[in-house]
């Protein structure tokens, strides 16, 4: 693994994005597997304001999103698909027909899983696949298990993830019980991955994944095989490394 450990959130955010920036600068035509959740909020703010400024484009980025709730609208406050849009594509010059993002409201999930699954054999490997960590070890919504799905599929979330995530809802009941995500095996597809890590509640899980056993117990201890993999992490989250 290659490490960065920063001591400031805007540090973090400017490093994230620079790395993302420098990317797409010598690659006008990037493909990028993209994550949602409270971590890259800000280092997509910095590709915004570098945007904004002229400094970038993504006129010609492909975007593939790692994960959708079952059963959230489009257009909820909540859904991946709208996290997306408020967070990064509506403030940017990306055509939106290059913006990918499982359908967790068509009704057939598994069929939504299935056509995901077309469009990333159809696509070329990703240049870069942005991943955050769970307080589980999951990554996208690959969730701690006795095995894990190399492909897109519908998973059960479960109740620590669901409870860690009840705080963007209006109660924990109304939080998802499913989730549509990418496989371990399409990230681990990616040329490149780029891991941020937040926050002192992570250092355990961090030190767990990179130094731990290889083991669907922990999905993101996978990272190990990959061979250019980049952690960005703040030195709470980069405690033990
Ligand atoms: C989001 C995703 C999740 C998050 C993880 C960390 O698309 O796939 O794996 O990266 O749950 O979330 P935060 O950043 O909110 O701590």
């Amino acid at each position: 693994f290659n490490i960065i450990k920063v001591n400031h959130e805007e540090e973090f955010n400017e490093t994230g994005a620079a790395i993302i920036a420098g990317l797409l600068q010598a690659n006008p035509k990037a493909v990028l597997g993209l994550a949602t959740g409270s971590t890259p909020i800000g280092v997509y703010k910095k590709l915004i304001e570098r945007c904004q400024k002229g400094l970038l484009s993504f006129r010609q980025v492909t975007t593939y999103n790692l994960d959708e709730y079952v059963g959230l609208p489009k257009d909820h406050e909540q859904s991946y698909h709208r996290f997306m849009d408020e967070h990064l594509f509506r403030h940017v010059d990306i055509n939106p027909l290059n913006t990918f993002i499982p359908d967790g409201n068509s009704g057939d999930p598994d069929q939504s899983a299935a056509y995901y699954n077309t469009l990333l054999e159809k696509s070329p490997f990703f240049d870069l696949q942005l991943l955050g960590i769970g307080h589980n070890g999951h990554i996208g919504f690959n969730e701690p298990g006795n095995e894990l799905i190399g492909n897109t599929h519908v998973v059960t979330l479960h109740e620590s993830t669901r409870a860690a995530n009840a705080r963007f809802f209006a109660s924990s009941e109304d939080v998802p019980t499913h989730a549509i995500t990418m496989g371990i095996g399409a990230i681990l597809h990616a040329k490149q991955i780029l891991l941020l890590v937040k926050g002192k509640e992570k250092s355990e899980v961090l030190r767990r994944a990179i130094y731990g056993p290889i083991t669907p117990q922990c999905p993101a201890s996978f990272l190990q095989v990959h061979p250019r993999v980049l952690i960005l992490t703040d030195v709470e989250a980069g405690a033990f490394l």
